[in-house]
């Protein structure tokens, strides 16, 4: 349904480091794109995935006429932008008729569940602070809105799942601790944050930590 095996020419719009444009250009057999606003990614990304063109530009003026592509897709961008609505509605506008626009995750930190509970400080705090940095982290709610009102067709919108097995690595642990860390400066002492640091590491290890946001996915086709 999103268009991709048979997409001819697909853009990612603020594709970062490259991570998922990158895996789409292995994966099907179009022309990849990728767009982003700081040149400093894209640098980045075309020195990881050479076959993809990457340009920088401002999500909410496209430098492309309408009707390029035959897929446009973002990946935790709307949450980022001020105005989403119109990031969309580009997207739309340089996607041909009958193709697809695709937001394949981006979160609702307002569902967000912790466990244990002692935990869940973490998740309000970090909540305010991605509000404070002007981020939406209440954007997943909003999706079916946003794409409906673009005028898109067909609009599916749904929330992925979540799983638990064992502990993410001591990597990703000390990734997401220095995200923690640099978000709640200031807001939590240092004691504060190590003694949660200790009780999220402890609760991944004993085997009882859950943490879970939603994360919503959005599709529609061009009319
Ligand atoms: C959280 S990153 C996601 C990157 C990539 N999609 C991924 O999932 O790995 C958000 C990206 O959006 C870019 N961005 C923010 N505002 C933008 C805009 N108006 N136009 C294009 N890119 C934008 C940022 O520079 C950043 O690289």
């Amino acid at each position: 349904m999103s268009g991709l095996p048979t997409a001819g020419r697909i853009l990612e719009v603020g594709s970062g480091t490259g991570v998922i444009t990158g895996e789409i250009s292995t994966r099907f057999r179009g022309s990849t794109f990728g767009l982003d606003i700081d040149p400093q990614a894209n640098a980045f990304a075309t020195a990881g995935d050479p076959q993809t063109c990457y340009v920088t530009g401002d999500g909410e003026r496209l430098p492309f006429p309408e009707a390029t592509f035959d897929t446009t897709l973002c990946h935790f961008l709307l949450m980022w932008v001020p105005d989403p609505g119109k990031i969309i509605s580009e997207m739309s506008r340089v996607t041909l008729p009958g193709g697809w626009v695709l937001a394949l995750a981006e979160p609702d930190y307002g569902g967000r569940i912790d466990y244990p509970k002692e935990l869940a400080e973490i998740g309000e705090l970090q909540t305010k602070a991605m509000a404070n940095q002007g981020s939406d982290p209440y954007i997943g709610r909003k999706m079916r809105d946003i794409f409906t009102r673009a005028g898109l067709l067909d609009v599916l919108v749904g929330v992925l799942g979540g799983e638990w097995t064992g502990p993410p690595s001591g990597e990703e642990l000390d990734s997401e601790w220095r995200t923690i860390g640099s978000d709640l400066h200031g807001t939590l002492s240092s004691q504060a944050l190590a003694t949660l640091r200790q009780t999220d590491l402890d609760a991944w290890h004993d085997g009882s930590r859950i943490l879970f946001v939603p994360t919503f996915y959005a599709y529609g086709r061009v009319a």
